[in-house]
């Protein structure tokens, strides 16, 4: 029976969707059923982050329209270690979805999965509803920017609201050379302003922007530093107690000593 997880902003553009795409990917490598979803109705975006743009033919609302079975809606891509994916509508805003009917059709897909997560649109609107109605769990993107973790504080009492009370942190995009420098705030900065436990940091890493034109997404690269974040954020989504030497290598210390 699947848990779904719903990967959540404030600030539009923190890596909501490379977060989806590589914990989704990482998960699959590991052996559990994982369905993905596209919960960006209007901005729709995961499909090319996975490189499966040319897949797509159906999305979520022919589902709940039954326009289609959920079978044909539904693409499998065994390249990413049989992950599924279903993609959002184009031409349809959050605000014209149905929320309770969204959750059912989530709800419906969870005796076949072992983990569903839905890549949600920025904000507290309507798409933000949408994904956190029909979540156990969630994770906070926030990178490390005043605005940004503002934001994430703000989305993690919205949270709460949908009772949603199992809430992840995830800073994205960490350069620890600002960081020393001072152009950019600092880990413990962030950990005050949204309290909610940390999952793990992802660093800055041109590797993104890369595997998001080839559709491959980074911790199919797990060399990269941003592959090697991303496997471990996965493997604690899991449960597993993760070794965090490395990343306090590399100056992320302080990240894990407050939990
Ligand atoms: N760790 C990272 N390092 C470098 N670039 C990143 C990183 N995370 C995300 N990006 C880039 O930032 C942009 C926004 O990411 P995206 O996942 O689309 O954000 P969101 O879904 O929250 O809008 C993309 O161009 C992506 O390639
Ligand atoms: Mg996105």
């Amino acid at each position: 029976m699947a848990e779904v997880l719903s990967i959540v902003s404030g600030k539009g553009g923190v890596g909501k969707t490379t977060t989806t795409a590589n914990l989704g990917t990482a998960l699959a490598a590991m052996g559990y059923k994982v369905l993905l979803i596209d919960g960006d109705a209007g901005l729709r975006n995961l499909d090319i982050a996975l490189g499966m743009q040319e897949q797509v033919v159906y999305h979520f609302l022919d589902i709940m329209e039954h326009h289609c079975p959920p079978e044909n809606a539904v693409i499998t891509d065994e390249k990413h270690g049989g992950l599924r994916f279903l993609s959002a509508p184009q031409d349809v805003s959050g605000a014209e979805i149905d929320k309770a009917r969204f959750k059912q059709m989530v709800d419906g897909f969870r005796p076949y999965y072992d983990y569903i997560m839905i890549d949600c649109a920025a904000g507290i609107d309507d798409g933000f509803a949408m994904a956190a109605g029909a979540a156990d769990r969630a994770i906070i993107v926030a990178t490390p920017e005043l605005i940004s973790a503002r934001d994430a504080d703000r989305v993690a009492a919205r949270l709460e609201a949908y009772g949603v009370t199992e809430v992840f942190l995830l800073i994205n995009r960490i350069r620890v050379d600002m960081i020393k420098k001072g152009d950019m705030i600092d880990i413990d900065t962030i950990i005050n302003i949204v309290a909610v436990p940390l999952i793990g940091a992802v660093p800055e890493d041109a590797g993104v922007i890369t595997s998001n034109i080839t559709g491959t997404p980074v911790v199919l690269q797990p060399k990269t530093r941003a592959g090697k974040a991303y496997l471990n954020i996965a493997k604690r989504v899991t449960g597993r107690k993760v070794p965090i030497a490395r990343e306090e290598k590399r100056g992320f210390g302080r990240l894990f000593r407050r939990k």
